[in-house]
């Protein structure tokens, strides 16, 4: 069997142990003669489980005791709504930053709970950039201030923490999430989807400032109240039990590559190669605004897009996989994620040189 490199933004693909030693996990973890999915959750052997993967995540993103880490469902998507009901308060305002499609769908999500003022937007120039923190029109008076660090579809990324002041910032770190070094203590609320750098999908992880909690809405669902889900360990319901192994089988190889600084290094290299290549290479261009590209989520275009789907069928001859843009948008996305080695990287430069010489 041979593993193709797939350049997919989400499930995305994980590292080859984690997924070997699920494997060998799978029928009897640790002489238990079960699978983890066959495990009550409030097993001893899950319970070590979960919170040794709790354990690691904090070691890892550098999360203090001021924090609560919750594994929650429902993805990020969830979160969307989940964020207004419990952190409106007495509130009725949020402010939102628009730069992607991603913050367009928490932005309408958080318009059926709170007066959603749009800070500031880069929608106009196709969300080619973010704009200058100097120009932001916020507001003392909102509950927090959202972002998206990283826009997966747009292949945009912050290169800076805005400063929110007094009011907490709330960040959806679904496809940046332990990709580089970030300070946790900034931050009011993180909230990341799975299956990008983390796990598979379905799992989403919640990092909280414990003096957020317990300010959720009377209407608020059960399964949607963080202090409710914090005060039972993640285990108000039955959670997803298998996701949470592997995420922890993640954090594990993450510990071992030399952790989130080794993995920013080979992170920026990873993207800085593929970025130049893009861009000393005229039959490719990429749109973003330097200063802010993604090193997750690289979009390019073909010079004549009436060959995109050739350059499709042979990149799937040569097992580099998922490289269509998001539908929204056309073109071609690269995810290079944690888990895609720079091999994968080197493989798809040298497939699009290629091409390139062949049909440019
Ligand atoms: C930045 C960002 N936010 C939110 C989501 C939605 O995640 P989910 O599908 O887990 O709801 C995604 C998914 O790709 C994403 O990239």
């Amino acid at each position: 069997m041979s593993r193709a490199y797939n350049f997919c933004a989400g499930p995305a693909t994980l590292p080859e142990s984690v997924l070997a030693q699920a494997r060998d996990e799978m029928l009897d973890w640790r002489g238990t003669g079960m699978s983890v999915m066959e495990m009550s959750h409030r097993s001893d052997e899950f319970v070590e489980i979960a919170e040794m993967a709790e354990q690691d995540l904090r070691e890892l993103a550098g999360i203090s005791d001021d924090y609560a880490v919750l594994f929650m469902q429902g993805g990020a998507s969830s979160q969307f709504s989940t964020i207004p009901l419990n952190l409106l308060g007495e509130k009725t305002s949020a402010d939102y930053v628009n730069t992607g499609i991603w913050s367009k769908k928490a932005i309408a999500e958080a318009k059926r709970y709170a007066d959603v003022n749009v800070v500031a937007s880069s929608e106009e120039g196709g969300f080619a950039s973010i704009p200058d923190q100097a120009s932001w029109q916020t507001s003392t008076d909102a509950a927090y201030l959202h972002y998206t660090p990283n826009e997966t579809i747009g292949g945009l990324e912050y290169d800076f923490i805005p400063d929110s002041g007094s009011v907490p910032l709330v960040a959806d770190m679904s496809s940046t999430m332990l990709s580089r070094p970030v300070d946790v203590s900034k931050f009011g609320l993180i909230y990341a989807g799975a299956q990008k750098n983390i796990g598979p999908s379905g799992l989403v992880v919640v990092i909280i400032r414990k003096d957020l909690l317990g300010k959720a809405r009377k209407e608020t669902p059960t399964m949607m109240n963080y202090q409710v889900i914090a005060d039972n360990g993640s285990m108000y319901n039955t959670p997803a039990t298998y996701s949470w192994y592997l995420a922890g089988l993640v954090f594990k190889w993450l510990k071992a590559q030399g952790g989130v600084k080794a993995m920013g290094e080979i992170n920026r290299r990873k993207a800085e190669k593929l970025y130049d290549f893009i861009d000393v290479n005229e039959f490719y261009a990429n749109p973003i605004d330097p200063r802010f590209r993604s090193w997750m989520n690289i979009p390019f275009t073909l010079q004549d897009d009436t060959l995109n789907s050739a350059f499709l069928e042979g990149a799937g001859a040569r097992g580099l996989l998922n490289l269509a843009g998001h539908r929204s948008v056309g073109g071609m996305r690269a995810s290079i994620y944690n888990a895609m080695p720079e091999a994968g990287v080197d493989a798809l430069i040298q497939y699009m040189a290629d091409f390139a010489k062949e049909r440019g």
